[in-house]
């Protein structure tokens, strides 16, 4: 049986390892600064930051992260426009919203928003931002020690299929539920989803929201497409707590890095 979980390679993270720490000017590839005198055996020591990285990185590779976004999650993510959507009426409530502000502000104040389990939505186009966005938040998130999880939904709702009659996939998709933040990306890009797959997606859901857990949803379907095709109750569910960001299509990712590219 496939294991959801990316097990971490013990080369591929020593190479991480050898990478950000064993380089780092800063603490000479200890991992460790002193803070305040050097006084003996007393002496203070906190993680230094390529430490902090390595252990966010960590976090997103046990956790499930394509490795290709890996790559990309140092680059600042640009300043683009998102607009909020409100929940009633499907259209968008508020606009020119910069993406880049409000993640500050999420992650100014993550416990809050952890601690609180705020959620997001984002829907879009293709390649406009919206799993490299995740990801850039997801990183931040590890980075402050809250833990995360990213999954496909083709791949949860097989799991979930697949773990009735399996104790280690039970185990691991308890585990998976049980993150601060869990992201299920490409809600929808599934060919069908059965009733049982909804079931069990509203399930997920509520339970999340009940014992008050962050989770991202991600979707190429916009608003009335989602609603259409997935039970209102899920709907409801989610917009109870979700904030709904709709990514615009004018800044095209892939296109702009085709372009680059050339
Ligand atoms: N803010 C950004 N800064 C730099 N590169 C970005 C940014 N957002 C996205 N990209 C890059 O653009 C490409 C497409 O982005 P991404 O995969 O997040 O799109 P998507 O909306 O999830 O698309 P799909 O719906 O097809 O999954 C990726 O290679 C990603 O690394
Ligand atoms: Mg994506
Ligand atoms: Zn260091």
């Amino acid at each position: 049986m496939e294991s959801l979980r990316v097990r971490p390679k013990a080369k591929e993270l020593e190479a991480l390892r050898a990478k950000l720490v064993k380089e780092c000017g800063v603490c000479g590839g200890t991992g460790k600064i002193l803070t305040g005198a050097f006084n003996g055996p007393n002496a203070l020591f906190d993680d230094c930051k390529c430490f902090k990285k390595f252990l966010a990185l960590y976090e997103l590779i046990v956790g499930g992260v394509p490795s290709h976004y890996l790559k990309t999650i140092r680059k600042d993510l640009l300043p683009r426009q998102v607009k909020e959507i409100d929940h009633e009426t499907g259209r968008p409530a508020r606009f020119s919203k910069d993406l880049g502000e409000l993640f500050a502000r999420i992650i100014k104040k993550h416990t809050q928003f952890i601690n609180r389990g705020h959620s997001l939505f984002f829907t879009g186009y293709n390649s406009t931002g919206k799993s490299y966005a995740a990801i850039w938040l997801m990183y931040r998130f590890a980075y402050r020690g809250h833990t995360v999880h990213y999954i496909k939904f083709k791949r949860l709702h097989g799991t979930i299929l697949n773990s009735f009659n399996d104790g280690e996939l039970r185990k691991l998709l308890s585990e998976i539920e049980a993150v601060d933040l869990l992201c299920i990306d490409e809600v929808g890009k599934e060919s069908s989803a059965t009733a049982q797959v909804i079931g069990e997606f509203e399930e997920w859901l509520k339970s999340r929201q009940d014992s008050g857990k962050s989770t991202i949803i991600i979707t190429n379907l916009d608003v009335s497409d989602f609603r259409e095709r997935y039970e209102a109750s899920i709907w409801e569910a989610l917009a109870e707590k979700f904030l709904i960001l709709a990514f615009d299509t004018k800044n095209n990712f892939r296109r702009m890095h085709r372009r680059w590219e050339y």
